[in-house]
């Protein structure tokens, strides 16, 4: 299986920090944003890697990761999106690089403590559809939030105000090859980005989402606050980490 990192946007609740580089290369703690699920893939068994950035500074990716070959990444592709369409339009510049078969998706600013190698495995040997992982947290309001009835998922709600659960949908994803398709049938949000929620409403309605909680801690590093919190964590517990 391959992996697609999704390390685009203006990281604008970010600023000033990111007017001059990308946000996923900022530092958490000691390395690059990027090396962590850069690594989370690599641990998972995931080699094969593409890069979707966008951007004044993506040539920056460049100088950083080179080839890849130094932090052990067997083939890596990069990508650019346009504009600021959101995560599903970025994933969309992922189709030729997949070649029809399944993938990884994260997010370029998610962290985890210990990794998704059996989720992966479990999805590459027996599974269709989609896959998520969820991770209970404090400020769901923040996050996709799974909708639980009877330990099913019944709904994923983008950023709800009065959130159904505490579960947040990671930003770490599994698909099949029909993703691509889904992703063309999606309508911009009021956020005026195509929603990679949508994507998983999408397999739910179709009855082909699964889904796991993860374990060990996880986080995102897109605002002041967690982008904290990640170096902190990773500082105290290590974390997966290229280099
Ligand atoms: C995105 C997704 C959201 C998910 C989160 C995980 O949010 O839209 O569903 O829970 O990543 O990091 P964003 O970072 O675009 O606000």
């Amino acid at each position: 299986m391959k992996g697609v990192i999704l390390a685009g946007g203006l990281g604008s609740r970010l600023r000033p920090l990111t007017l001059v580089t990308n946000k996923h290369l900022l530092p958490v703690y000691d390395r690059p944003m990027i090396y962590y699920p850069i690594q989370c893939l690599l641990n998972a068994g995931i080699s094969e890697i593409l890069i979707v950035t966008g951007g004044e500074h993506a040539g920056d990716f460049l100088k950083l990761l080179k080839n890849g070959k130094q932090l052990g990444i067997r083939h890596l592709e990069d990508a650019y999106q346009e504009g600021e369409g959101g995560i599903a339009d970025a994933l969309k510049l992922a189709e030729d690089f997949a070649d029809g078969g399944k993938i990884c998706v994260i997010l370029g600013d998610n962290i985890i403590e210990k990794n998704i190698r059996q989720a992966s495995g479990d999805f590459f040997t027996h599974s269709s559809g989609g896959k998520i992982l969820l991770k209970e947290v404090e400020d769901p309001q923040r996050f996709g939030v799974a909708k639980l009835v009877d330990g099913k998922i019944v709904e994923i709600i983008e950023k709800p105000q009065d959130p159904p659960s505490n579960l947040a949908v990671t930003g770490i994803y599994f698909y099949d090859n029909d993703v691509f398709k889904v992703c063309q049938t999606l309508e911009p949000s009021k956020r005026g980005e195509l929603e990679i929620t949508d994507v998983n409403n999408y397999y739910l309605k179709r009855g082909d989402l699964t889904h796991e909680v993860l374990e060990g801690w996880w986080t995102d590093a897109g605002t002041f606050e967690s982008l904290f919190r990640a170096s902190t964590l990773v500082a105290e517990g290590g974390a997966n980490k290229a280099g």
